[in-house]
């Protein structure tokens, strides 16, 4: 640890055994220009009882008092007195010489309370996942404990809450053993949660954060109701998005604040799998085009050339079918294969006049609608596609950064595997200025 010659030591002995006293600990923090420090301490005896909880004011400016997860503002912690070295002067004197410290991440409780004590156990690490993942004390406490700690509608924590907490799962696993534990499946039951969390955090925490500046604000829903109880939120429930957007229209103007929420059922799995797929092969349609009419006797070689010199092929086929050569070229990009048709179209190549374009299928039908679209959107205005560069072409084109005052940025993609510089490259525009 940093600076931690400056660390205060427990009165601890050499000695604990299996009747040593469990004490739960957490620590709630701030940041200041040192980092992270001490704002409160909650210790617990075994029973639960509360030996210490206590707000600490640090001496530095504080920065952020995190009060979404502490709960602690400016007003609590102003008339404080109390100060780190009074929780460690109290911490010695209270806790005995054999003392075993549980907690849940416990090297940051001891890291912000600067002290060093050798007995303890880390709910994090006695519950941890494969590959030592840690799993969250809420997330530990509603699966082993069936307790639900830190509801989402009290702003802050609790400490001696998150203290009990850590200690009841440290008596539990001693209660029952490690082979209990496995039977949870903690990973299986954290991946569906994670699963469940994503889709109700995002607007959670954005309520949370308006309620915690006392902003009051309209929710419209087609579900959710447990969100009634934030206070300064009301929640229209709609039977529909359609009924959303109607109640939308009235109250919108009536609110400083609205969240107007629609659902959308995923698509069915197999649904979405058919729909991946035909978008790949629309896309490599997209991207592969047909040239010719070549003469029998047309240097192969020759024209690959030409036609990798407009971007990376992915193949180049003699079409067998036809009365004269054609070939069908596809292009790992959809770019390469627009560039071929708008400049080797109609073009004199290898002594044949030659047309490209590209095949027509239910796919393609609306290529043209769908690259024009895609030219026009607003994230690809600005940016160019070149091709047919060489290795050093980056340094040429900062030496003329003259010819680009706009560049921005200069997108040059490798193949995967070997590293090597593929030769084309995304030229991006300053202000989305140049189509
Ligand atoms: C290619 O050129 C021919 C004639 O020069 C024209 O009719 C055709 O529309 C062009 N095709 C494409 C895809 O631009």
């Amino acid at each position: 640890s940093p600076n931690y010659e400056n660390f205060i030591l427990t009165k601890y002995t050499g000695f604990i055994t299996d009747s040593s006293p469990l004490f739960g600990l957490d620590c709630e923090v701030c940041l200041t220009s040192m980092g992270k420090e001490l704002t409160r301490i909650s210790l617990v005896t075994e029973g639960g009882y509360c030996l210490i909880d206590e707000l600490v004011k640090p001496d530095l400016k504080i920065l952020d008092y995190f009060t979404s997860f502490t709960g602690i503002t400016k007003e609590i912690l102003n008339p404080v007195t109390t100060k780190l070295k009074d929780v460690q002067k109290l911490l010695r004197e209270l806790l005995p010489p054999d003392a075993v410290l549980v907690g849940h991440c416990l090297d940051l409780d001891l890291r912000v309370l600067k002290m060093i004590h050798p007995y303890v156990i880390d709910t994090s690490l006695l519950y941890a996942g494969k590959q030592g993942r840690r799993f969250k004390l809420t997330f530990l406490a509603r699966v082993i404990l069936g307790k639900d700690i830190q509801c989402p509608n009290k702003l802050g924590r609790d400490g001696i809450e998150d203290a009990r907490t850590a200690l009841e799962l440290v008596q539990y696993f001693l209660k029952y053993g490690p082979k209990k534990i496995a039977e949870f499946n903690l990973e299986a039951l954290a991946a569906n949660q994670e699963q469940g969390d994503k889709e109700g955090a995002a607007h959670m925490s954005v309520l949370k954060c308006l309620e915690s500046m006392g902003q009051k604000l309209l929710f419209l829903t087609q579900d959710i109701d447990e969100l009634s109880s934030y206070r300064n939120c009301q929640t229209i429930k709609c039977s529909s998005n359609k009924k959303v957007l109607e109640q939308a229209r009235v109250e919108v103007p009536l609110f400083p604040f609205n969240i107007v929420e629609f659902s959308f059922q995923p698509f069915p799995p197999l649904f979405a799998e058919e729909m991946k797929n035909s978008m790949k092969t629309k896309w490599t349609q997209m991207s592969t085009v047909y040239a010719g009419p070549f003469s029998k006797d047309c240097n192969v070689g020759a024209l690959k050339k030409v036609f990798s010199s407009l971007g990376p092929v992915q193949s180049i086929t003699l079409v067998l079918e036809t009365y004269r050569p054609y070939f069908s070229i596809q292009y790992e990009v959809l770019e390469a294969a627009q560039l071929a048709l708008e400049t080797m179209n109609g073009s004199l190549l290898e002594g044949s006049c030659i047309r490209v374009h590209r095949l027509v299928t239910e796919l393609t039908l609306e290529c043209d609608t769908l690259v024009r679209e895609l030219e026009q959107d607003s994230e690809n205005q600005g940016t160019i596609y070149v091709a047919g560069i060489g290795e050093t072409f980056k340094e040429h084109l900062l030496e003329q950064s003259n010819l680009f005052p706009d560049l921005e940025a200069v997108i040059l993609p490798k193949e995967v595997k070997s590293r090597k510089q593929k030769n084309y490259c995304f030229l991006m525009l300053l202000g989305r200025t140049l189509a």
